[in-house]
């Protein structure tokens, strides 16, 4: 059984898309098959990845059933990507008929079994796209950054987790809070993190031990077409991003079941 991750946060600018990129990159260096799946119409994971996102099929065409999913996922480097792009900016509207909430985890529901993780990005926002996100995966990962205005908004955030597992994945669970763009040595790091520990408690979950720090390799990796792992191997957000991987996968709801990598 493969393991689904979601990156969420409805802020942008998060590092939403970096730790995607970042776990994705770091699984498959290890030997594990993946997929990634871009859900924002911003289509930066997929650039990330180096897919091909302006005149291919993408999540858009596999949440509307008109193209298979073979046709979609793109490979590059070992890494298996349904890319998106903009088409999918007016999903809230063109989605509306009954079960919405899953055409995401239909679409992928052939070859889900085929990976042994899967990691989702989402937009930055709280809407149809995030639900189908939630609904098609268990575990959540929320990034943050140690800004006093990127804890506004948690209480919606909660809310429509609690909404998603009511209703349409009772599975879901929240692995923890990554604190990214991390500097011990600012005046406001230690309320955040005090900040994020309180929230962490209302989300049932914890903040990670692994916190990222911020390096530019992280902004400009994507541009040379590399990962972070390629493009900067001893940066610090590098360093963290590798310890972060190791955390994850030693979490009790991410371990393979039987199957070691390959
Ligand atoms: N640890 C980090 N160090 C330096 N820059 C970072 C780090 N994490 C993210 N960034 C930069 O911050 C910006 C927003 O990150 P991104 O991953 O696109 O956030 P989101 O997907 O949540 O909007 C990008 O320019 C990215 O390169
Ligand atoms: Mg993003």
């Amino acid at each position: 059984m493969s393991k689904t991750v979601v990156i969420t946060n409805q802020k942008g600018g998060v590092g939403k898309t970096s730790t995607a990129s970042a776990i994705i990159s770091g699984l498959a260096e290890k030997g594990y098959k993946t997929l990634a799946i871009d859900l924002d119409p911003q289509g930066n994971l997929g650039f990330c990845l180096g897919a091909e996102i302006d005149n291919s099929p993408t999540v858009y065409e596999l949440m509307k059933g008109t193209v298979s999913i073979d046709k979609i996922i793109q490979n590059n480097h070992g890494i298996d990507i349904i890319p998106s792009n903009i088409l999918l900016s007016g999903a809230e509207l063109e989605f509306s008929q009954i079960g919405r909430e899953y055409l995401l985890k239909k679409g992928i529901a052939p070859i889900v079994d085929q990976y042994d993780y899967i990691i989702i990005d989402t937009p930055p926002a709280l809407n149809i796209l995030t639900v189908n996100a939630y609904t098609a995966t268990d575990n959540l990962i929320i990034p943050m950054v140690p800004e006093i205005l990127s804890l506004l908004g948690i209480s919606q955030l909660s809310e429509t987790i609690a909404l998603v597992k009511n209703i349409y994945n009772p599975k879901i669970e929240v692995l923890g809070i990554l604190l990214n763009k991390y500097d011990k040595r600012r005046l406001l790091t230690k309320d955040v993190e005090e900040m994020a520990e309180i929230i962490a408690k209302e989300l049932n979950t914890k903040v990670f031990e692994t916190k990222i720090r911020s390096s530019v390799a992280v902004a400009e990796a994507p541009a040379h077409g590399e990962s972070i792992y390629q493009y900067a191997p001893r940066a610090t957000s590098t360093k963290d991003y590798r310890n972060f991987v190791e955390e994850l996968i030693s979490e009790k709801g991410m371990k393979l079941d039987g199957k070691e990598k390959q």
